[in-house]
């Protein structure tokens, strides 16, 4: 990082003539406090990894924000080039050579090339009342949805049944507030069932798992190999895999196992955009696209948001906590987690199964904004309402290859989300709850059987208190005054 560069929008002697110009002509989108954080690829606003170490947190959260809301150009790097030769890269799962609409070389929408800055889609903060309201970090709508595909013909319109098919994902965006808490919890769960692997005795069952939940268990020979699997609810259970018994909390099939490592895949699947390697693997004529430390500062900054919070649940709502748990949905929507320790490692190598290698930046997470509970222990209390563990959810959920296996999606926040479950198909809480359990086979089916169950009152007391699960606001201003602190820092004016 040389000179970052930070204008404050000093309005105050402007001041007297937008008093003035106060009217419905007046096009001027700039409050006064407005701070323009500079564009991403212009002036001295790159950063490398060796900068990070020079760089307080404000610093590096700034630089992350500027990724997140950054619109990517095609002199940046944006999209994946030419089609033709092809990538150099081996194994062809590369993101590159994809098609465009019309070879506009810029937009696709199945299969990525979906938008130009990750704030299109993680914006909406509240769809609790109309109109919505939008800040930094928020979840999506429908039309925010995300097709992947799967290969060969991939939309399959209006058949004779009236079902329109893509062989791929159907994926809409959840917020990202929390993610620090979420994360720490499974850094610290990996390590436990590592360990718990690790000292397992030859010949003798050994039950996995981590903050009172299970993965399952296995049985080891002499030689240390896993005789006997059964491992369940994380997403990788080959042994010999470096992701085995590892936990991942992000991706709605909860498949992903750090911020670090989806902004990774975001950033290549929705714009092309490739975090350096020294080559052009995607073709496109440009390299250092994303730098490892640009990377690492995303990857604090979707981090390190605002924590979603509970209003006090208070008559119908607080009989609804006890019903929530009295029909079994928080066997899964487990109401709270503790970690053991504050301070979250980001790292670069990220080595899955040892989540304290390769440290290069520590978040305390009870700092603002994340601003967790610190609970007697020195670790903080995550009020998630999830267990970061995968389900399966019965075939009206899967996905169009078969897959009906989902991460617990966490509760906090599910009052102002709209639209539920993986796909936003659930435009109610009441229908997302009533379709998770609808197929016998699903994992929810017994609580859900006796949520439709329950007297129209309990049911309300139920919703009643979902309804206190509320998403931060206030994130644009607080984004704001961190830009700014960052500015009177440098001494810019
Ligand atoms: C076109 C819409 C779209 C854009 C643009 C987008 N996302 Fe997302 N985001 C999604 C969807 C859909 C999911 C859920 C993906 C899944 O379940 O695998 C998601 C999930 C996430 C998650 C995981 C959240 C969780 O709790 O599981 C993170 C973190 C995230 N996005 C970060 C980013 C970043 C960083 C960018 C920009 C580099 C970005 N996203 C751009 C749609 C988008
Ligand atoms: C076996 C575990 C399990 C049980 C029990 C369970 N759920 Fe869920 N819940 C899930 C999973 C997994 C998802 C995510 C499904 C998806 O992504 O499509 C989910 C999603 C939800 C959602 C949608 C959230 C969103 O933002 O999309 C709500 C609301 C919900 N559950 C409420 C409940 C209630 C209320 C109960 C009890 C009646 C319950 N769940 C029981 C596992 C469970």
């Amino acid at each position: 990082m040389k000179l970052r560069t930070l204008s404050v929008v000093c309005a105050f002697a402007l001041m007297p003539v937008l008093a003035t110009a106060d009217n419905d002509r007046d096009n001027d989108n700039d409050s006064d406090n407005d701070v323009d954080i500079g564009q991403l690829f212009t002036g001295n606003n790159r950063v490398e990894q060796s900068d990070l170490a020079n760089m307080t947190r404000d610093e590096i959260r700034l630089a992350g924000f500027r990724m997140f809301t950054n619109p990517f150009l095609k002199s940046d790097g944006y999209g994946d080039g030419n089609d033709s030769p092809p990538s150099p890269s081996a194994g062809g799962n590369h993101e590159g050579e994809r098609g465009t609409l019309q070879n506009n070389g810029t937009f696709q929408r199945i299969n990525g090339l979906d938008a130009q800055t990750c704030l299109e889609c993680h914006s909406v903060i509240s769809r609790r009342k109309v109109p919505m309201s939008f800040g930094i970090g928020g979840h999506g709508g429908v039309n925010n949805t995300v097709l992947g595909a799967g290969g060969g013909t991939q939309v399959d319109l209006q058949q004779a049944d009236k079902n329109t098919n893509i062989n791929g994902r159907v994926i809409n965006p959840p917020f990202i507030f929390g993610a620090g808490g979420i994360e720490l919890l499974a850094n610290e769960m990996t390590i436990e069932l590592q360990a718990q692997l690790a000292a397992a005795v030859p010949g003798e069952t050994t039950p996995l798992s981590s903050k009172g939940i299970s993965f399952g268990s296995v049985v080891t020979n002499a030689a240390g190999d896993i005789v006997e699997n059964n491992v369940e609810g994380t997403f990788d259970l080959d042994p010999a895999s470096p992701d085995f018994l590892v936990v991942a909390p992000f991706g709605r099939k909860g498949d992903q196992k750090s911020t670090r490592t989806f902004d990774t895949g975001a950033l290549s699947f929705h714009f092309g955009m490739q975090v350096d390697e020294g080559i052009d693997e995607d073709l496109d004529g440009v390299v250092n696209e994303v730098t490892e430390g640009e990377l690492s500062a995303l990857s604090v900054f979707v981090a390190t948001p605002q924590t979603p919070f509970a209003k006090k649940a208070k008559g119908e709502a607080r009989r609804g906590q006890r019903i929530i748990a009295d029909l079994g949905c928080t066997e899964c929507h487990v109401p709270t987690m503790e970690t053991n320790g504050k301070l979250l490692g980001f790292r670069s190598p990220e080595i899955s199964q040892n989540p304290l290698a390769n440290v290069h930046t520590t978040v305390d997470l009870t700092d603002k904004p994340m601003r967790f509970e610190e609970n007697d222990d020195g670790g903080v209390t995550v009020e998630l309402f999830a267990d970061l563990k995968r389900h399966f959810m019965g075939s009206n959920l899967a996905e169009f290859n078969g897959d009906a296996m989902f991460t617990t999606m966490r509760l906090w926040g599910v009052a102002d989300t709209a639209p539920y479950l993986h796909d936003g198909r659930a435009l109610t809480i009441t229908d997302a709850i009533l379709e998770h359990g609808q197929d016998p086979a699903s994992e929810a089916f017994d609580a859900v059987s006796n949520f439709r169950n329950a007297s129209a009152r309990d049911q309300a007391a139920l919703l009643a208190f979902l309804d206190t699960l509320r998403s931060p606001n206030g994130t644009f201003n607080r984004l704001q005054k961190l830009a700014k602190r960052v500015a009177k820092k440098q001494g810019v004016k």
